[in-house]
Parts: structure tokens; sequence; C-alpha cells
């Protein structure tokens, strides 16, 4: 189904409806305004200073400079109520943008490819909205404009200088634009959503020699390449199949020549998985495959392992609220999916292991006009109606939570 911003003679639209989308033109602006000044992790300086100057503008009390770029907005609701979060990440990618649209960006090899432009936008939304209509929610909201999702995370940080503490934040929400989704569909799902990123890095120590005199050697890809073949037995014989877990080495690097055995390999790596029941099983596994088949060679290697995020897991029933909020907002159960869970990684992740909320994708990709390309492509881009509809379920939430 497709979400129509035109407001249909046959359902009677919230007031709350028409006032967000009567803000589409300047969710758009910013957003564009952002894309076209792309930044990476804990260098958002001009994304920080456009978000200060938004929330200056309309008078919202705001701590900047946390985990370096993260900016903390604070708005009051006339009543006394619960503290919430509303999460946003601000970070860009080192891609090179493809798409030929006048507001492409302006910073050479830089690219908002993963639609943090749009989160950026739809939180600075949903401040403005609040600010607007104190009267409409009770408690007070902290909206968080996160550095570093894409890495090396900005969250962690961010909950180590105090941002869900003082007030006590009790409940979290985040969104992703999807554009594994189309426009006017929302991905809601309890439990795991996301799963656990570790990484692993490792050096292979053979011998050097002559291609032709083996005998002499230690043939450090001969080693490597039998350790990566069997890193995929862990999935296919360890892991129990009732769950869902990934290890892909991405890197393989040795060897100079035709005729010489290489004196020594290198490859990395990344595991995935949702069950956090397996924190700490993956390195054992892969320390004692790689330790064996090096013994079996006599060659040496040198291991570095270290888990990056969580798995992203949704409380019950705040992802109960999401769903119901979500159905009101697009108006058919068709348009509300579970299966959207991915062996992505989000360091919202952390927020989530401190305070119980739902982090939930919001159906972006439009092909009739040609965006629909995936996440993290050069000519990656997203159809901005889903913005108010953004700004929508975060209004809605932050109205009904109670
Ligand atoms: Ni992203």
């Amino acid at each position: 189904m497709v979400f129509s911003l035109a407001p249909s003679p046959s359902v009677d639209l919230s007031q709350i409806r028409l006032k967000i989308r009567n803000l589409q033109p300047q969710l758009v602006q910013w957003r564009r305004h952002l894309h076209q000044r792309p930044e990476l992790g804990f260098k958002e300086h001009l994304t920080s200073e456009f978000v200060i100057a938004k929330l200056e503008e309309w008078g919202i009390k705001y701590q900047s400079g946390i985990a370096k770029t993260g900016v903390v907005a604070t708005i009051t609701g006339t009543q006394p109520g619960p503290v919430l979060a509303i999460r946003a990440d601000m970070d860009a990618l080192p891609i090179q943008e493809q798409n030929q649209v006048e507001y492409r960006s302006q910073h050479d090899g830089l690219m908002h490819a993963c639609g943090h432009d749009g989160h950026t936008a739809i939180a600075l939304g949903t401040a403005y909205y609040l600010c607007q209509h104190p009267d409409q929610f009770r408690g007070t909201v902290k909206i968080i404009f996160q550095p570093a999702e894409e890495g090396p995370g900005g969250a962690k940080p961010m909950i180590e200088e105090g941002v869900l503490t003082n007030p006590q934040v009790e409940a979290i929400v985040g969104l992703h634009l999807w554009n594994r989704l189309p426009l006017g569909t929302i991905g809601v799902r309890s439990g795991a959503l996301m799963a656990a990123v570790e990484c692993f890095r490792c050096t292979i120590l053979g011998k050097g020699g002559h291609g032709a005199m083996p005998e002499q050697t230690i043939d450090s890809i001969l080693v490597g390449a039998q350790i990566i073949t069997a890193l995929q037995t862990i999935v296919a014989r360890n892991v129990n199949p009732l769950d869902s877990a990934v290890v892909t080495v991405g890197e393989f690097h040795a060897g100079k020549a035709h005729n010489i055995i290489a004196d020594s390999a290198h490859f990395s790596g990344t595991v995935r998985y949702f069950d956090s029941s397996y924190s700490g099983y993956f390195p054992a596994r892969i320390e004692a495959i790689i330790a064996g088949i090096c013994q079996a060679h006599n060659a040496r290697y040198d291991l570095d392992y270290y888990p990056l995020y969580p798995p992203v897991i949704n409380d019950p029933k705040i992802t109960e609220l999401i769903h119901s909020i979500a159905l009101e907002v697009v108006e058919t159960p068709a348009g509300i999916t579970p299966a959207c869970q991915t062996m992505g990684g989000e360091d919202m992740s952390f927020f989530l292991q401190q305070v119980p909320g739902c982090y939930f994708f919001l159906g972006s990709a439009n092909p009739a006009k040609d965006l629909a390309y995936p996440h993290h492509h050069p000519r990656f881009d997203f159809d901005e109606t889903a913005l108010a509809i953004g700004v929508e379920i975060f209004v809605r939430f932050i109205e009904q939570f109670s």
C-alpha cells in the first residue's frame, strides 16, 4: 500500500496528523540541508551546529558536546509525567554520491547513504512539534542526536556521559528509514530485531620460502585457507539450527608472487547473532579452530577479537504500543510487518540494554520514483514522504505513553 499525504475524505484525520503534515516542507528542507553536508562519525560539527541553531531558534533547552558532537534536547510538557527519549543518529559514510539530485552531497567522498540525515530531520520535527504543543503530552522528552552510529559507535559514550540519567529515562524509541520496505509500511517486531556485531582479525605466521621447495616452508596461505573454510562449520555444526548466526570472513591478504610461499597471511571477519546467550561463544570457537589448524601445520597465529554492538532487543510492551500507533498511522494491518529482522547491527542496542524501548523500521523505498537503492549504495536515496510519518509515530508515542 502507499501512504498518501493528501487528506482522504473518507478518513477523519486528527489535528496531530494535519499539523505534522504541514511540517513536511520544513522536514524536507532540513533533510536536504543535512544531505548536502555529510560528516563522518564524531566529526558531525556542521550537523551538530545545525541542530543547535534550530533548538535555539525554538527556545528548546539542550546540552551539546556529549560524546564529542552529540546533542540532547529536553522538552517538558505542561503536566508532570514520565521521562521518555527519542534517539536519532547523525553520521554519514565515506561514499562518493552518484545521485544527480540538486541536494546531492557537497562534501567530496562523503554521503548520507544510510538515511541518518532523515533521522535527524525527523527528530528535529518531533522537537519542534512538542515545543509548540506542550499541553499535548505529560512529562519530559529527551531528544538524543547521536554521533558515529556507523562506527566506532556514539551510543555507548553518550550513555557513559549520562544522557539517560538526571532525569532518568524510562523508555526510549528510535527508527531507521528502511529501503527494504516500501513507503507506507512499518517494520515492528518484539524481541530481537538486529544482530550482535563482533569482529576479528587474525594473522597466520608461517615460514616463507621458494614455491618449488615447500618442504622447507610453513605455507601461511594453505593454513589460512583451511581455517577460513573450517570457520563455516561453527554456524553449520555448532550453533543450534533453530538459532541464527553468521560468520563472514571479508578479507584475506597474503603473498607477493606466484613462486614464493608466503611468510604470513592476514584475514578479518565479522560475527552476527541474535541470542545474547551466544555472547562469548564465538571467540572461543574461532580461536579453537585457528589454534588447532595452526598446530597441525606448525604455524603460529595472532588473533584479535572484539565485540562491537550487542543485539537490538525490543521490549514487548513498548513494541506493542508502537505497533498500535503504527497501525493508526498507516491505517492498514498489511502495512505493518514483523518480517523485518536483519543481521545488520545498530548501536541503539546499548540504549535498549539500559532502558526498555523499541527500535523500528520506517519503510522508505519508492521504486516508481527510482528511490529503492539499498542502504550504503552510492545511489541511495529515500522517499521523503516518510519523514512526516516518522514524526507522527514519535509524537503519538509520546502522547500515548503513560
Ligand atoms: Ni544506518
